[in-house]
């Protein structure tokens, strides 16, 4: 049972909103902080139309979709400081700016919060080491998109974490609905170290001209039973965040040429064509989200 009442969750994009929705679900109050307050109105417009979602589907009254957002504050420095059991970096995918997120984090929260972050592919030893004595909180808390949805927390554990900040990760990942396995920290972790190659080995089927985007993604969904295929689900992730956890396993595993990024998803990426979150990846959203 897990006595965590407050978090903070840091970054209010597509995987911070996803976390502090479904931790206020959860009866968790939230600290939702973003250094922009745009983001953080679209964060806000996300968790009320999730929640709009949930009543209309009668998965809760009206009166627990009011109180999950009432647990819900938004900040663009900080809130509950003090209060705050966790605190969850979920911001941009940047080694040098998540150090300097949890070097803020050391400063701000009690000495007893566990430093979480949500990334995808930075070791957690490098975090871990740039935050000195307060190595032992810090964990990697791996939620999937979209959050709410996806059942899985890959806790990532480094040599430096402690097993009573492994214990209390696992513990609050189960009171936010979500089932937590953990994994050592290596590039790619499991999830990025198995999917990201099958991603990319998509865009090198397109770009062989074995398939048009639409076959390859209808093969290896009903081939192989996935809910969507592999580039509907690089548009889903982000076609930037692909590219640079390809990087991570290029730099990482030591593989000169295995974990290249596909020619084809990089131009993509040059080109802006960053997936759902700018209208147009593999495919194109653009006219869809006009009549939506
Ligand atoms: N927030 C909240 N709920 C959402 C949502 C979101 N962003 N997106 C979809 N949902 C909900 C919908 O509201 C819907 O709920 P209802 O049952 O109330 O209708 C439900 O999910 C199903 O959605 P849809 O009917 O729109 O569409 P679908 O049945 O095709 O499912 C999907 C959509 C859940 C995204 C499904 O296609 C799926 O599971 N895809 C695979 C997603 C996946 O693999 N994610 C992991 C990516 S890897 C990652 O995140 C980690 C990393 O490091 C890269």
């Amino acid at each position: 049972m897990s006595d965590v009442t407050h978090i903070t969750v840091i970054g209010a994009g597509t995987m911070g909103s996803g976390i502090s929705l479904t931790a206020a679900m959860a009866g968790i109050k939230v600290c939702q902080v973003d250094v922009s307050q745009e983001q953080l109105d679209r964060a806000a417009a996300y968790h009320q139309k999730t929640l709009g979602r949930n009543v209309a589907k009668e998965r809760m009254t009206q009166d627990e979709a009011d109180a999950a957002l009432g647990r819900i504050g938004y900040a663009t420095e900080t809130c509950m400081a003090s209060e705050s059991q966790f605190a969850i970096e979920a911001a941009t995918e940047n080694e040098d700016l998540k150090k300097k997120i949890f070097s803020q984090m050391v400063q701000t929260y009690s000495d007893t919060c566990i430093l979480a972050t949500n990334t995808s592919s930075i070791s957690i030893t490098s975090i871990a080491d740039s935050v000195g004595d307060a190595a032992d909180r810090v964990i990697g808390m791996h939620f999937f998109n979209p959050v709410p949805v996806m059942k899985l927390v890959e806790v990532i554990k480094c040599p430096a974490t402690s097993q009573d900040t492994l214990d209390r990760t696992m513990t609050l990942s189960e009171a936010m609905g979500k089932t937590p396995i953990a994994a050592n920290d290596h590039p790619g972790f499991v999830s990025n170290r198995v999917l990201m190659p099958m991603i990319n080995e998509a865009f090198h089927a397109w770009n062989d001209g074995v398939a048009e985007p639409e076959a390859i993604d209808g093969i290896m969904k009903l081939g192989c039973a996935f809910p969507m295929g592999p580039l509907r689900l690089a548009d889903l992730i982000g076609l930037d965040v692909c590219r640079d956890i390809m990087l991570v396993l290029h730099n990482g595993l030591g593989h000169p040429d295995k974990y290249q990024p596909c020619e084809k998803l990089v131009e993509l990426v040059e080109a802006g064509r960053l997936g759902n979150k700018t209208g147009w990846g593999v495919y194109d959203y653009r006219e869809a989200a006009a009549t939506a």
